[in-house]
């Protein structure tokens, strides 16, 4: 039961309600007149279901009104359910009383409308099935990560948003003005993660991760839900498993809740079922890099992968599947190298297949402090800037490993989507910032 005494609208379809007297409420998603009645068919979060008005089951005064409803007008309806194989679903509603909350001018959304218009217009397409569908399986990934970090013992940790020093280099980041000094906005709660181990072991954290990427990609947003963990004493491979198993939860319980979500948005379930069984499959870089070249790739031992060359390396799995050991150039100053092959560091990201790419970056991280110091003055960083993090390495340090997680990357391939914009409902990325 709802407040006010209105029920769900799938439970008109759920429960036992033929022949009884229901109150439902929502808006409005089609109206049409057929003789001398109006047919309304009302949406809530849960369903739609038909309405039925005729002036003669109705109050005095009530008709005018009925005449009026547009689309995604407000209203409650007091009415008697009544099978109908007609009505969507097989049951309406015949009213018997109408309150209506809000009448709305003609809907500027009628259907294939361009992008751009629905990006103008995302404050009011965020009603329609297609992002409602998104929005219910991002909140049940987000809760089965939650669910399975839980139950293995990890604790939630709360990092800052403004930040005072990079993670993942100066070229993505956002600087803001911090009363009269400079200040940027996380890249990735890694930094803190990291101290946060010494005390509680196994940490995670989800928080708005910020990257000012310079180009306007299908899968980069310049705000995105970042899902991170750090472990004391997690050895590269250890995490790996733990994303691993995370994944697989998530698209376990995707699969069991989401069904009608991923049907209505036209997703092939059978793409995600070989993501349920672990492990996934591990190629090193160079085996990548091999693969590449044998496809045709243009490319040398030492170059990063892009998106394009992620996806034709997406097309020889059917699960997600890790690409480890890249070399130490191309990644962050953290990673702690290979002690067997030091060109190369303890580093992996987990790759998701049909085209999707990149989903979790994660390393086992440098644990000595005159090699991390070697590293960050490499890189041109200032170890000013780094003392507190070199602190870790010098009161007790410890091995640890940790990855990071993009929630919308993980939604754009569960969910099927062609683009990151619908795994978010306010969307940033490339100066973009409406609505
Ligand atoms: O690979 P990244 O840059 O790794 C880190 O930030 C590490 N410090 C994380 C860690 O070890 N704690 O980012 C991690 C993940 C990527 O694999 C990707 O899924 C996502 O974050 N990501 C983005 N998602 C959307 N838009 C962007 N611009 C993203 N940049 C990274
Ligand atoms: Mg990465």
């Amino acid at each position: 039961m709802l407040c006010g005494g209105a029920i769900e609208v799938r439970k008109v379809f759920t429960e036992d309600t033929v022949g009884k007297e229901v109150t439902v409420r929502g808006w409005v998603h089609r109206v049409f007149k057929v003789g001398g009645k109006v047919f309304a068919w009302v949406r809530d979060p849960t369903g739609v279901v038909q309405v039925v008005f005729e002036k003669s089951s109705l109050p005095e005064g009530t008709w005018p009104q009925v005449k009026k409803l547009t689309r995604e007008s407000s209203l409650e309806v007091r009415g008697v359910v009544r099978e109908d194989p007609r009505a969507p679903g097989g049951r309406e509603v015949l009213a018997k009383t109408l309150k209506v909350y809000g009448f709305s001018p003609p809907f500027p959304i009628r259907g294939k409308e361009e992008i751009e218009f629905l990006l103008d217009i995302r404050h009011l397409w965020l009603r329609s099935r297609r992002m409602t569908a998104i929005m219910k399986i991002k909140h049940t990934i987000l809760k089965a990560l939650r669910e399975w970090l839980l139950r293995e013992g990890w604790w939630e940790v709360t990092p800052p948003i403004l930040t005072g020093s990079a993670v993942e280099g100066g070229a993505t980041l956002f600087e803001v003005k911090y009363f009269d000094k400079k200040a940027y906005l996380s890249q990735s709660a890694q930094l803190y993660l990291e101290v946060l181990i010494y005390s509680l072991g196994k940490v995670w954290s989800l928080t708005p991760s910020f990257r000012a990427e310079k180009s306007r990609t299908r899968r980069h947003l310049s705000e995105y839900w970042h899902l991170e963990i750090e472990g004391a004493w997690y050895d590269m491979e250890d995490t790996m498993k733990v994303a691993e198993e995370m994944v697989a939860y998530a698209v376990r319980k995707v699969l069991e809740e989401r069904r009608e979500e991923l049907e209505f948005l036209g997703r092939d379930v059978s793409k995600l079922e070989p993501a349920l069984e672990t492990p996934y499959p591990k190629i090193t870089y160079d085996e990548a890099i091999e693969r590449l070249k044998a496809k045709g790739f243009n490319i040398e031992w030492g170059d990063d992968l892009g998106a394009d060359e992620e996806r034709a390396l997406t097309q020889d799995f059917e699960k997600p599947f890790f690409v480890t050991h890249f070399p130490k150039h191309i990644k962050a100053f953290y990673m702690k190298p290979d002690p067997k092959r030091p060109e190369v560091v303890l580093g992996y990201d987990l790759l998701a297949p049909e085209g999707y790419g990149e989903i979790i970056g994660g390393s086992q991280r440098e644990d000595d402090y005159d090699k991390l110091l070697q590293r960050i003055k490499e890189e041109g960083l200032n170890p000013k800037d780094y003392e507190w993090y070199l602190d870790l390495r010098k009161y007790g340090t410890v091995p640890h490993s940790g990855f990071g997680l993009g929630v919308e990357r993980l939604v754009m391939w569960v969910a099927g989507l062609d683009h990151i914009r619908d795994a978010t409902p306010f969307p940033r990325w490339r100066g973009r910032i409406y609505p």
